[in-house]
């Protein structure tokens, strides 16, 4: 189960991540925001990310304007890593090396075919398991 959140920002691209999902018979739980309308991302970011540290959701993903705010709001949640990700090398190197739970991106800087492919990478690449990645993600919490 993906847990999905975005601000007015990110409203956009969250429905071509929506499309995305449904396409691929993936499971999501979207806790808003369901228009353009503007709003708090930190809302979301929180709502997701607890969702995802209380085993609700397996990973989320959240979109706001630049990723940037959102990001950050969801990393104050204990147990998260949330993943700025603007390119696909990136989306995969972070589930490989920090078991990144949250990707988080920029409605207003990626456009919605990258964005799509960063979203199929992040969710289909397994974290390493190497002992130097668990004991260094050990480290962060
Ligand atoms: C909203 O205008 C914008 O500030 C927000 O979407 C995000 O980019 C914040 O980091």
């Amino acid at each position: 189960m993906i847990a999905l959140g975005c601000d007015h920002g990110g409203f956009s691209l969250m429905k071509e991540v929506i499309a995305y999902l449904e396409k691929n018979n993936i499971e999501y739980k979207n806790f808003g925001c369901y228009d353009e309308s503007s709003v708090d991302y930190p809302v979301y970011a929180k709502a997701v990310a607890h969702a995802v540290a209380d085993g609700e959701c397996d990973k989320g993903i959240l979109i706001c304007g630049t990723g940037i705010g959102i990001s950050i709001a969801a990393n104050k949640v204990k147990g998260i890593r949330c993943a700025l990700c603007t390119d696909c090398f990136s989306a995969e190197a972070t589930r490989q090396h920090n078991d990144a739970n949250i990707l988080a991106m920029g409605g207003r800087v990626v456009g919605p075919g990258l964005a799509v492919k960063i979203v199929d990478t992040f969710l289909n690449t397994p974290f390493s398991n190497d002992e130097r990645h668990i004991r260094r993600i050990s480290m962060i919490e």
